[in-house]
């Protein structure tokens, strides 16, 4: 038998271990993806085969976190892709405030870099005292780092020059105290937010809200997996609801497609139509 024929079945049986002993679905996530992940994981292990990974996970919760976490790919950064933040700014906040109460649910939200530059933007346009915002994702070690805000501040250059291409109205440096090789957000960022575990491949909805940001998220999962998540937020979000979503994700093929329409193609922000 080929060796790529072998890793496959190693591959379903982890997955199946995973599922059967914790409940953990990730069957539907890019198979190449997964794969990659997997294998970097079993270097850092030392480990050989992928088959050595099922009775450390079985037995091992530690093992386990760390091989979990280790799927998600918390990559990102504050105000990534500027164009977006102004397309917010520009084209979704005038929707929201027309709405006594904003409920926003941010999908995926890694370790906060998105939520709190969405957060910033929300201050500046006088709307995020009346925002209730919701940021989940699977990766627990993630959502942590998320609540603390703090972030290292060598990535402060970086992150102002984006805040700048967003049309920022302030100095960055107002939105975080420095500390040493730290920057924390201030306080008032983050009281509005809660940070909470939600699996988009196994749980359901939990709120109804006006906007819904999930960026860079759908690129991880296959075609399955991807419409679930699309129906769960059709289902979620509140008629006239805004869904955005990241440069190379789109509700092409999906389920839900034709209950949205484009609000801004090019920055991938759809609205679901009032009449459904
Ligand atoms: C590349 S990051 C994107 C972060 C941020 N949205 C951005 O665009 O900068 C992908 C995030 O999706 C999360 N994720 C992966 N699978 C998930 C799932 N089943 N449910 C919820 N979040 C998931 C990962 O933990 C990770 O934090």
């Amino acid at each position: 038998m080929e060796d790529e024929e072998v890793e496959k079945i190693e591959i379903r049986l982890l997955l199946e271990a995973l599922r059967q002993r914790y409940g953990y679905e990730f069957h539907n996530y890019a198979e190449a993806s997964l794969r990659r992940r997997i294998g970097l994981f079993m270097s850092q292990q030392g480990l050989q085969h992928i088959a050595q990974l099922i009775p450390q996970v079985l037995h091992d919760r530690e093992f386990l976190r760390s091989l979990v976490n280790s799927f998600s790919v918390p990559v990102t950064d504050m105000f990534r892709d500027p164009a977006v933040f102004v397309a917010l700014r520009e084209t979704v906040i005038p929707i929201l405030k027309t709405y006594p109460f904003v409920t926003i649910w941010h999908a995926g939200c890694s370790t906060g870099e998105e939520v709190y530059s969405l957060a910033i933007v929300l201050h500046e346009e006088n709307l995020l005292e009346r925002c209730h915002i919701f940021a989940t994702d699977v990766n627990e070690d993630s959502l942590s780092r998320a609540k603390a805000g703090v972030f290292a501040l060598e990535k402060m250059v970086a992150f102002a020059e984006n805040y700048q291409n967003a049309q920022g109205r302030a100095c960055f440096s107002d939105y975080y105290h420095a500390r040493y090789r730290f920057a924390k957000m201030k306080h008032f960022l983050n009281k509005n937010i809660v940070f909470a575990a939600h699996n988009l491949a196994t749980d359901s909805v939990f709120i109804h809200p006006q906007l819904i940001m999930c960026r860079n998220v759908l690129i991880y999962f296959n075609d399955i997996l991807q419409n679930r998540v699309l129906t769960l937020f059709y289902e979620s979000l509140d008629r006239g609801g805004i869904l955005c979503l990241g440069r190379h994700e789109s509700l092409r093929f999906s389920d839900v497609e034709r209950f949205f329409q484009p609000l801004l193609a090019e920055e991938r922000l759809f609205r679901k139509t009032l009449t459904c």
